[in-house]
């Protein structure tokens, strides 16, 4: 029996990879544009940081990590999610000592979750994330949320909508705890398996409870926005303020809790809006997480972050039908018929190749015709013909494959005559 790819992931196809890599190339420019800095750090940590983390409560934490003892018998995890790693490379890297702050960072990574593959949901699945270190200003919040909003928008995507809300401080969510216990009790028994251990642990996250979604506990459970303490309003008004200013639409859902446990005040997905686009509609989610620092052990330190997952916004993409430039285009295809003509062939692909001009040809010895149709097959910008009379007169026959015009151009002058056609007429020696 052949081997198959482990259920929840995915092969990345030529084809495939260089969309992802023209999404990667227009968000660095984002993230150049934004100032911040990419982050590199080891696809596996120990378990604790992600249970001290993201929570020994969370869906993450209690079900979908990959966590196995290395031959040390240390309790090793495949990364979840990357805020926590970051967070710790801040703290053990000292960087709340570097000359520029806040810190701000940037990673693309890969990321594992045990969940049930479905379209949309994979067990490995890549982010691009940005987590802002070391200030607690409300204009950091929309600064965060204007550069995912950006990254979509550079992309071409349209069918966008940003979800807001504010989980407030400790104060906060302490009297906002509360008051979910004492709304959810009298049903507790109505509730599925899992928010009834919710109801105890983090009774938040039974708002987020797709089972019991249409419960009418759900409908009159009390919001997040009537406990919001003086400085959480505040601060929550402030962030709206600067989305204003920065002519970011967004809608308030004080149900929009987030499944990761260490967020306070802000927390944000943007949602695909898109036809077809699945059950899944999730594309990014971030927030504030002040506290979490502290918890990995570090000095008291606010953050603010988003990860988009990269797999829905390629989907999106594609659902939303956005153009990309033709982006497996080669400069040119060498075409050769006869044995000088096949030598005279590989210098000429050497020489381009040497010299900055993407290229290929056929080693097949196949028929002109069959060359013609590899050299539109890649996508060549140019084909060079050498057949014997080429070879004799030592030239090179240049046809641009968009207006299908040919020119004879002597062997010596086609690195820059390719050049001069390639940079738009602007010829450099
Ligand atoms: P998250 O909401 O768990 O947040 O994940 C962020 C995004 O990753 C989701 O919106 C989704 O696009 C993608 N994603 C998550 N799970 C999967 C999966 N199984 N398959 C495919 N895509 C997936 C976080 O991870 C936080 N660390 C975000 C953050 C950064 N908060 C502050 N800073």
């Amino acid at each position: 029996m052949s081997i198959k790819a482990p259920r929840g992931t995915e092969d990345l196809l030529p084809g495939q990879v260089e969309i992802w890599q023209y999404a990667e190339s227009v968000i660095k420019d984002v993230v150049k544009h934004f100032n911040y800095k990419e982050i590199r750090t080891p696809i596996f940590e120990h378990t604790e940081l992600f249970q001290r983390g993201v929570g020994d409560s969370t869906d993450i934490v209690q079900k979908e990590m990959y966590t196995f003892k290395d031959r040390g018998d240390r309790s090793i995890t495949l990364r979840p999610e990357g805020t926590a790693a970051v967070v710790r490379a801040y703290v053990e890297n000292k960087m709340y000592g570097l000359p520029t702050q806040p810190v701000k960072l940037f990673y693309f990574a890969e990321m594992f979750r045990y969940e049930r593959p479905q379209h949309g949901r994979t067990r490995q699945f890549h982010q691009f994330g940005v987590e802002v270190l070391g200030s607690n200003q409300p204009a950091i919040d929309a600064e965060v949320i204007n550069l995912a909003m950006t990254c979509y928008e550079k992309l071409g995507l349209k069918s966008l909508k940003l979800v807001l809300n504010s989980l407030g401080d400790q104060e906060s969510r302490t009297n906002y705890r509360k008051a979910l216990i004492e709304h959810f009790t009298p049903y507790k028994n109505e509730l599925c398996h899992d928010c009834q251990s919710r109801l105890e642990q983090n009774p938040l996250r039974i708002l987020d409870c797709k089972k019991d979604r249409e419960h009418q506990a759900m409908q009159t459970a009390p919001s997040i926005l009537d406990y919001l303490n003086e400085s959480s309003r505040t601060y929550f008004e402030d962030v709206k303020h600067y989305l204003d200013l920065m002519e970011i639409p967004y809608v308030v859902d004080a149900n929009l809790v987030r499944g990761l446990d260490y967020y306070n005040h802000t927390a944000f997905e943007i949602m695909s809006e898109a036809d077809g686009f699945g059950a899944i509609t999730t594309l990014a989610g971030g927030g504030r997480y002040n506290g979490l620092a502290e918890d990995v052990g570090g000095p008291e330190t606010p953050g603010m972050g988003f990860a988009m997952g990269f797999e829905r916004l390629i989907m999106a993409l594609q659902v939303e039908g956005v153009q990309l430039p033709l982006l497996d285009a080669i400069d040119c295809y060498v075409v050769s018929f006869g044995e000088a003509a096949n030598e005279s062939a590989i210098r000429l692909t050497n020489t381009l190749r040497q010299n900055g001009i993407s290229a290929d040809q056929d080693y097949e010895g196949r028929k002109m015709k069959a060359q013609m149709k590899s050299a539109s097959r890649n996508h060549a910008k140019y084909v060079c013909i050498i057949g014997e009379s080429e070879v004799e007169e030592k030239t090179v026959m240049v046809k641009a494959m968009d207006t299908g015009e040919q020119e004879s151009v002597r062997e010596q002058d086609i690195l820059t005559y390719l050049r001069k056609r390639l940079n738009g007429g602007i010829g450099n020696e």
